[in-house]
């Protein structure tokens, strides 16, 4: 969306007492290592190697790598046989080197009042148990688990107790639907999959073990069997009387934890496959060697939208990303020990791997959890948990704040925030008015704002101020972070130097670039480096202004980004295709207020159909529930006909405009049938 990136000419200075005690505290200082990073990889990352615990050391060169697609296959490999586990890394060496007292989580429950915390030698023991739990159901290196579950610590200890072991975590966000999350553990063929009973998240309650349990039987009829599914009793009291049988409905009756209340609250249940987490952790050793791990062994695989609709396993592996995690933590957060720090996404989609789960964790840092929403009980829940807990970082979405903005400063103003001195964004670009709220009215204009530009693939932040050194500029995400080699490139493939609009590519890998596609390498190839031989292709435009700030446009293939999340457009419309009175579907990308960007979609209906309002809600939920919630499209329109070329390509670019009401279309010479356009225009959504 480049329109909400105008050009903001005001500079902001890093805080004068954040940068006198930052790692990094000078343009020039950033520069000079940023020179190292890219010139000599290997003795800038040698020292971030350094600080972790090898069992080996490489046996080959420290990177290996072909980024240029005319050469041969494209791989990338950092730290080849080096053997090392993350975990053992994150954990007993913190809990050696005297942390083991100090919290890794306090955890903050949807209900304020239902909180928690965990230190760093508890959640060590819990993770060791539950890897063993795993060893004792079969699980061994290299196998896939799936994991469908809230933002409350046994996420967490789930994932680390794979990569303890050496099994491969596919965490699926708890909102996608059962298709969804039945999609990924087929491509990923997923042996067990971990879950909870259910979950508040404000005042809705969602049973996900039964959204699990769909999903376990569509992959049944598709011939793959989930054999164990491990449960998180999170809601319901301990249910003992399980009616015998193949289902049996498990009654919870009441909740015993009181904070947590559900009446009548049910879960499907299959004894054998099924088993209570309680009940398996309960009888198990609390001891649990590491397996030490090739530096390039797979540590997760996470799905993010691909523009065919069809979702891609993006695979991180262990050495690389373990690095790149807790470099970008450390120097974009500036992090130091006594900081109380808290990223509010949710651990199913990256930022939570990284910025929840392995980066704090890695540099010994006390994180909040939240398992709740900004607006429950009311819109001050975020700036509740800041006083309560006394953060001094806080990472969140431009969505969010968008949608607290509305609220008004009041929200805000009545809490102190008197801790806070950095500020992070992600997942889209921030418009400069959000950046501005956030800078003045959450930060008291006394905090830095990192507006840190980065993807699933790139596993980390690429693209990033550093709050001791950056100055900023609303809605910039100013400059690379060091061992990111960015280059903006024309429609041909040409470089632009200075200043210019184009692609956003990166030159050579950093450790933390995704290695591949699970069980498809060359769409890897083709979806980041088929287009510019050469250059790793982000999918974005950027331009870069006369100071060399890097403005991210937003995305330049088919997806969309609502509300942070990226979404195929072919996704949408495969789920609205499916209904039985729709011929034909196109949906695009449109501005959204709040959201960013929004889904618009146009369907061409079968004889005899008529686009009530009723249909539209049909066909909303149809979207609703194929995808999940958050893909709900917001306008739907009635189109007779679609914009196609004489191939019969759909052109959504005139789409695009239709929906907005922009009738300065450009060249319309290609379509086929130039009349559909009045038509569309005419059944255009009122409220668009
Ligand atoms: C896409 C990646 C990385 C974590 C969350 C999203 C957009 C992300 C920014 C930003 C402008 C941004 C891009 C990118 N994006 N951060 N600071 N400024 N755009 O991960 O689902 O892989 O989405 O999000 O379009 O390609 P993801």
């Amino acid at each position: 969306m480049a329109e909400t990136n105008s050009v903001s000419d005001e500079v902001f200075n890093p805080p004068v007492s954040l940068q006198a005690q930052a790692h990094i505290k000078t343009m020039q200082e950033y520069e000079e290592l940023y020179r190292e990073s890219i010139d000599d990889p290997e003795s800038f990352w040698k020292r971030i190697y350094e600080t972790f615990y090898w069992k080996s050391p490489p046996t080959g060169p420290f990177l290996d790598y072909n980024f240029d697609i005319r050469k041969g296959p494209i791989s990338i490999k950092w730290l080849a046989g080096a053997q090392t586990n993350i975990c053992y890394n994150i954990l007993d060496r913190n809990v050696e080197n005297g942390l083991g007292d100090k919290v890794a989580f306090y955890w903050e429950g949807n209900n304020p009042g239902d909180d928690g915390k965990i230190t760093y030698s508890e959640l060590l023991v819990q993770v060791c148990k539950f890897a063993n739990v795993l060893k004792d159901l079969g699980v061994g290196v290299g196998d896939r688990i799936a994991i469908y579950m809230p933002m409350i610590p046994e996420l967490t200890v789930a994932m680390l107790a794979c990569a303890r072991i050496g099994a491969i975590h596919s965490i699926v966000f708890a909102g996608y639907s059962s298709e969804s999350l039945a999609d990924r553990i087929l491509d990923a063929e997923c042996c067990a999959i971990v879950t909870a009973d259910g979950v508040w998240r404000g005042n809705k309650l969602l049973n996900l073990k039964n959204i699990v349990d769909r999903a376990m039987s569509l992959c049944e009829k598709r011939n793959h069997l989930v054999n164990k599914c491990v449960v998180v009793r999170h809601l319901g009291p301990k249910c003992e009387n399980l009616v015998d049988g193949m289902i049996s409905n498990n009654l919870c009756e009441e909740s015993q934890l009181g904070k947590r209340p559900v009446h009548g609250f049910k879960i499907s249940w299959q004894d054998g496959r099924d088993i209570w987490w309680h009940d398996l952790m309960g009888t198990v050793d609390s001891v649990c060697e590491p397996v030490w791990m090739d530096a390039e062994d797979p540590l997760f695989m996470l799905y993010t939208s691909g523009s065919t609709g069809i979702p891609k396993g993006v695979l991180h592996t262990t050495g690389g990303y373990m690095m790149y995690a807790t470099a970008t933590f450390k120097y974009t957060f500036d992090f130091h020990p006594d900081d109380i720090y808290w990223c509010t996404a949710d651990i199913g989609w990256i930022t939570g791997h990284t910025y929840v789960t392995y980066g704090p964790l890695a540099n010994g840092a006390t994180s909040v959890m939240f398992e709740g929403t900004p607006f429950y009980p009311d819109a001050g829940r975020f700036w509740a948990i800041v006083d309560k807990y006394k953060v001094n970082t806080f990472y969140t979405a431009p969505t969010a704040i968008r949608s607290l903005m509305k609220f008004g400063d009041e929200f805000v103003t009545k809490y102190s925030r008197s801790s806070l001195r950095i500020l992070g964004t992600v997942g889209e670009p921030i418009n400069p008015e959000a950046w501005l709220w956030y800078h003045r009215v959450v930060g008291n204009s006394t905090c830095a704002i990192v507006d840190t530009f980065w993807q699933t693939e790139t596993g980390g932040h690429v693209i990033t101020p550093l709050p001791g050194a950056t100055p900023t500029k609303p809605g910039s995400a100013t400059f690379p972070f060091f061992g990111i080699l960015p280059t903006i490139l024309s429609e041909e493939g040409h470089e632009i130097k200075g200043t210019g609009e184009g692609y956003l590519v990166f030159k050579q890998p950093w450790p933390g670039i995704m290695r591949t596609v699970h069980g498809d390498h060359e769409r890897f190839e083709t979806t980041y480096f088929k287009k510019f031989p050469g250059y790793y292709c982000t999918g974005d435009g950027a331009h870069r202004d006369k100071d060399g700030y890097l403005w991210i446009t937003g995305r330049i293939d088919d997806l969309v980004n609502v509300s942070g999340h990226l979404l195929s457009t072919a996704e949408v419309e495969s789920a609205l295709i499916e209904h039985h009175s729709v011929a034909e579907a196109a949906s695009v990308s449109h501005p959204h207020p709040i959201k960013g960007e929004c889904i618009y979609c146009f369907v061409t209906l079968k004889e005899g159909h008529n686009l009530t309002d009723e249909l539209v809600m049909e066909l909303k939920n149809k979207v609703r529930h194929k995808i999940g919630p958050f893909a709900q499209p917001d306008f739907i329109q009635n189109a007779p006909a679609l914009p196609k070329t004489r191939s019969g390509k759909i052109m959504r670019r005139i789409l695009r405009k239709i929906a907005r009401g922009d009738r300065d279309l450009g060249d319309t010479s290609t379509l086929a049938d130039e009349s559909v356009i009045d038509v569309l225009f005419k059944y255009r959504a009122q409220d668009a």
